[in-house]
């Protein structure tokens, strides 16, 4: 039986294009296409057409056995966000280093002491797979009743042969069982064990000649990161890491600048990376590099947000010509959260991105940065079927204005509804 969904009334259709576009930057990231008093045909798994309401006619649904009907009078339509840079798979929270930092202590002076990442990898050993899965299957709900249809998920916390490919078996059966678009990343280089604080050189070598093949022989992996950066990995092993990857097709999404101005960004633009994330700190080379690339920066208010770090220079990168992209980071120990609504807020409120900035990099410029360009991150015909419809709402800048709630009402994910 086919089936097609009209939305009928819609107040705001929000990201509409005719044709697919790469991504927006500099001034284009100021505006926003909408359609204001919109439909919208689905047509099993794909958007089909859409148009201001004046212009539908039944002809546009014919030929399907079922027409459902949705009167979106009064809400806002917009593509599902695509969330480019997650940890959703982890093995348990992390309130006591929040509490720890409350009282004093520094993120990286909670790394050193064994706690963060090294933290979570010790724990990751306890968790079964099946445990994990669980666990993050919860997250992705809770993510995709906010809004969230695309997602990248790394790993990272196993930090040993047999739990990062546990955490990334893990991500494979969560590609299977949710319907959100899922990528999956191999971030071995996350911190180093301590066990190999003499010889840096061999956990480097753990995870290229051993790691990388296996990865590739199960396809566990669609892209490569590095944590580059102070106390953790230099801009040489970052090369060294990356070059690797390559030779099994994993293109590199890396980990850059967040904790000082490390050449991270350099390192990532020269070996091609399709993003570098964090950018905290940001200088005048950093925006060259970038400008002469296809990398697209993308900015984690989350972390920035919950550590209390430096703001990215994000206007002055928007003003240089450069395109952002927003991700969560979601994570438990330096953004647990992985609600996009707020992330457009903190954009907004402290980094003073507009609304029509804010969306632009959580949906069209976010959908590069993990490789769904193609099939989502916009409203337009032919692509995914991954939409949500929010409550009652004035206007799409409602959404980053009503900082911490939950705007979406209805997700729809490949035209099923949730
Ligand atoms: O993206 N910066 C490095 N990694 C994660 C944090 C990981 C953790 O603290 O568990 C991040 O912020
Ligand atoms: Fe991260």
């Amino acid at each position: 039986m086919t089936m097609k969904i009209l939305l009928e009334n819609i107040r705001q259709l929000v990201q509409v294009e005719d044709k697919a576009r790469t991504w927006v930057s500099g001034k284009e990231m100021g505006s926003l296409r909408v359609l204001e008093d919109a439909f919208l045909v689905i047509d099993d798994d794909q958007i089909e057409t859409f148009g201001p309401m004046k212009d539908f006619n039944e002809n546009l649904v014919e030929g399907a056995d079922m027409v459902m009907e949705i009167d979106c009078a009064g809400k806002i339509v917009m593509p599902g966000y695509c969330d480019s840079h997650t940890h959703v798979v982890f093995p348990a929270s992390r309130e006591q280093e929040f509490v720890d930092r409350i009282n004093g202590l520094t993120y990286e002076e909670i790394a050193r002491r064994g706690g963060g990442i090294l933290n979570s990898a010790k724990r990751m050993e306890q968790r079964s797979e099946d445990e994990l899965f669980a666990d993050a299957m919860v997250r992705l709900d809770e993510v995709k009743r906010m809004g969230t249809t695309a997602i990248e998920i790394k790993s990272g916390y196993g930090l040993s042969m047999e739990s990062e490919l546990k955490m990334l078996r893990v991500i494979k059966r969560l590609k299977a069982n949710s319907p959100m678009i899922i990528k999956s990343t191999f971030l071995g280089a996350h911190a180093l064990p301590v066990e190999y604080k003499a010889d840096r050189q061999k956990y480097i070598k753990l995870l290229i000649e051993e790691m990388l093949p296996e990865i590739d022989r199960e396809g566990l992996a669609d892209y490569m990161d590095v944590f580059c950066d102070q106390g953790f990995f230099t801009v040489e092993e970052t090369a060294q890491l990356l070059e690797a990857g390559w030779k099994y097709d994993l293109q590199p999404k890396i980990h850059a600048n967040e904790l000082g101005l490390t050449g991270g960004v350099q390192v990532g633009v020269k070996h091609q990376a399709l993003s570098v994330d964090h950018l905290e700190h940001i200088g005048d080379d950093e925006i060259k590099a970038l400008l002469a690339s296809k990398t697209m920066p993308t900015v984690l208010p989350g972390a920035a947000f919950f550590l209390g770090m430096p703001l990215s220079p994000i206007r002055e990168m928007i003003e240089a010509g450069l395109p952002i992209a927003l991700a969560s980071d979601y994570n438990p120990g330096s953004s647990p959260s992985g609600n996009m609504n707020f992330i457009q807020s903190l954009a907004c409120i402290k980094y003073k991105m507009t609304p029509e900035e804010a969306i632009n990099a959580c949906t069209i410029n976010s959908a590069y940065a993990m490789g769904v360009e193609k099939i989502a991150g916009t409203i337009c015909s032919g692509k995914q079927a991954n939409l949500f419809i929010t409550r009652e709402l004035p206007s799409y800048s409602a959404i980053s204005y009503y900082f911490g709630a939950n705007p979406v009402e209805t997700v729809i994910i490949n035209g099923e509804i949730y």
